[in-house]
């Protein structure tokens, strides 16, 4: 059993039709362990760039229809996949590993950035992907998970902050409440009045006065 309210929630994620599993930056693998587990996906691709955390996913898989390939991104899987889940890295890594993804329209994403949530769906926008859900969930964290997949998608600032579709659920309300506190600080310290930073937290704070009350 996994106690990762965040891996087990993108675990929760997947569609039970999902045939083959690729997570790229595995690590332990206890992702690919709970879609077996919870009878989601029928094999699993486990890559990583580094060794040890690839081994860390062998010793934990043993006994699962699992292939192992110690690679960057993409550029090592040679079998077909039909669901990616990229988790627990940079915005701006996502972006890049995504830059090798296939062109094919039946593959799904899930992506979890632990940071750079407007980078990466800018990239997303100019690269022929959509977003199709966005979940926020706290777990000592708050971490935003992206579900992606081909297809064009018209961004403005607001969508690149807040999030498309984000930015349409409530409980998304605290979590913003949280980033702006924290742009806020960073404002405030350095006396700033103008920059990126000031117009996130702009954006954020008119959101919050518009939201203030709705049920
Ligand atoms: C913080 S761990 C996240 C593990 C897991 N995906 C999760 O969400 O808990 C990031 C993993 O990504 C791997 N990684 C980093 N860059 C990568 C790349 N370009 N291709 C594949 N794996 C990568 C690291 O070696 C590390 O094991």
């Amino acid at each position: 059993m996994i106690k990762n309210k965040r891996l087990n929630f993108i675990a929760s994620l997947i569609d039970k039709n999902t045939n083959i599993l690729l997570d790229i930056g595995t690590d332990h693998g206890y992702l690919i362990k709970k879609a077996f587990d919870n009878g989601k996906i029928r094999k699993a691709i486990a890559t990583d760039i580094n060794e040890l955390p690839l081994n860390n996913a062998k010793n934990n898989l043993t006994n699962y229809n699992v292939e192992f390939i110690l690679t960057d991104g993409f550029k090592g899987v040679k079998s077909e996949f039909d669901l990616v889940v990229i988790a627990g890295m940079g915005g701006n890594l996502i972006a890049n590993i995504l830059k090798d993804a296939p062109n094919n329209n039946d593959i799904k994403y899930i992506l979890q950035a632990n940071n750079k949530n407007d980078k990466l769906r800018r990239f997303l926008s100019a690269n022929n992907f959509k977003i199709t859900n966005e979940h926020i969930i706290n777990d000592k964290h708050y971490y935003v998970i992206l579900e992606v997949v081909r297809g064009e998608m018209v961004l403005n600032n607001e969508d690149y902050y807040l999030g498309p579709i984000l930015k349409t659920k409530k409980e998304s309300i605290t979590y913003y409440k949280h980033l702006y506190k924290w742009y806020n600080t960073i404002i405030q310290k350095n006396g700033l009045t103008e920059g990126e930073i000031v117009l996130k937290a702009n954006i954020l704070l008119n959101h919050i006065e518009t939201n203030k009350g709705k049920k």
